[in-house]
């Protein structure tokens, strides 16, 4: 069986998401496209590397990311830094003959990610971008049922991110609240990962007419330590900066094909966790999901018996999407780490058979797209339409 070694660039939330899917990936899917190897991984110190290397087993550890893209070695460069770093990555890599994936936000703007695109479309390698959600399998189901038409004609989509890690004010200026690194907010932050579902299951969006907020304007200044996503960690007693990105955003959405919709996104809002959330009503049946039951799809259909109308419950497993490889029992339990071990799986998959997985990097620029759009509808006040 063929082994692909790993350079992993960035050891902190998503690397060990990712290292755990390397791990992971072949003990589910099996016999695996190819075995993943944790080959190097790199961090901004020797000492963060060469932990991170021990942590998530990697048998070699380096402080500059360049170390990995001129190793000959490595055939995969897996990009899960902040995102301000993630155009020159992907692009050094692609020009190495590397398969590329990286985590989104592809880019902190539409620009960069088309330039990344550009790149990884002339080097003919294979890239894939990290919307892990909507590899759910429950989020495939709903797929599923769209694609075999069982609710018609898709009329609205209402979709939601809630969560509540950066509703303390003092919680850290981390790089998610600079937009020199994160790009903007929750827009790209937690955003994205909504309009990634909804283009995977309505299609593309034509215009946004959004409304972004900062409730807190000012965090303290941490000068040192990782990003542990504010609400674990109160910084007092120390000086503040401006925050510059959006904390919240709310929009509606006009679809290609007709439908319209609606998407709100928050880290502020008390008492939701990750409540990622979409409902799909069709002229044939609705769809509702909630990713903190990510074991579930609720779902209607039309021509139910009228003494049966109402929501059913359906919990994946072997019957559903990635259902030979996970579990053998439905609702055993779904988690992170298993949405990111599919990705892996789709991911090794496409290598190996010399294509591209989805989603892509063109994915990650149309999501890019349509992100820049909440962002300066929300400064115009107006629609923006959205022209690929
Ligand atoms: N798919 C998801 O559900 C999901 C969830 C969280 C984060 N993300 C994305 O993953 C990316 C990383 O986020 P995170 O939460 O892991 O951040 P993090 O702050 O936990 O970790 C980032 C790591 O990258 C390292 N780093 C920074 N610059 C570097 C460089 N130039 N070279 C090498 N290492 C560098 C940092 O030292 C740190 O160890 C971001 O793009 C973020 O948006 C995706």
């Amino acid at each position: 069986m063929q082994h692909l070694n790993v350079g992993m660039i960035g050891g902190g939330f998503m690397g060990k998401a990712h290292a755990l899917a390397y791990a992971a990936m072949p003990m589910f899917f099996w016999p695996a496209p190819a075995i993943p190897v944790r080959h190097t991984i790199a961090d901004v110190t020797a000492d963060l590397a060469g932990d991170a290397a021990a942590r998530f087993g990697f048998a070699h550890s380096v402080a500059d990311w360049r170390r990995v893209i001129d190793d000959p070695d490595i055939h995969i460069v897996d990009i899960v830094t902040p995102n301000d770093s993630h155009p020159e990555i992907a692009i050094a890599a692609a020009r190495a003959g590397k398969h590329v994936i990286c985590e989104k936000p592809l880019a902190r703007t539409a620009a960069e990610a088309r330039a990344m695109l550009e790149a990884v479309e002339a080097a003919g390698i294979t890239h894939m971008v990290a919307f892990n959600y909507r590899h759910t399998p429950a989020v495939a189901l709903a797929r599923q049922f769209i694609e075999k038409g069982r609710i018609g004609t898709i009329l609205n989509f209402r979709g939601t991110y809630l969560q509540d890690w950066s509703a303390d004010p003092n919680g850290p200026l981390s790089w998610r609240f600079q937009k020199k690194i994160a790009g903007s907010g929750a827009v790209g932050d937690i955003a994205t990962h909504v309009l990634d579902m909804a283009r995977y299951l309505v299609g593309e969006i034509a215009a946004v007419n959004a409304v972004t907020r900062t409730y807190v304007t000012e965090r303290p200044v941490q000068n040192s330590g990782v990003d542990k996503l504010g609400a674990a960690q109160r910084l007092t007693g120390v000086p503040k900066a401006a925050v510059d990105v959006d904390d919240e955003v709310m929009t509606l959405l006009r679809f290609k094909d007709g439908a319209v919709g609606s998407l709100e996104a928050t880290r502020n809002a008390y008492g939701r966790n990750n409540y990622l959330t979409f409902e799909i009503h069709g002229t044939g049946g609705s769809i509702v999901f909630n990713y903190e039951r990510r074991d579930e799809l609720q779902v209607m259909f039309a021509d139910d018996p009228a003494d049966r109308r109402g929501f059913r419950t359906i919990y994946t497993g072997p019957a559903h999407p990635f259902g030979e490889g996970l579990w053998p029992i439905p609702a055993l339990g779904i988690g992170y780490g298993e949405t990111k071990i599919i990705e892996c799986h789709l991911f090794l998959q496409a290598i190996v058979q010399g294509r591209q997985p989805s989603p892509n990097f063109r994915d990650g620029w149309l999501t890019s797209l349509v992100a820049d759009a909440l962002l300066r509808s929300a400064e115009s006040g107006g629609w923006i339409d959205i022209v690929p």
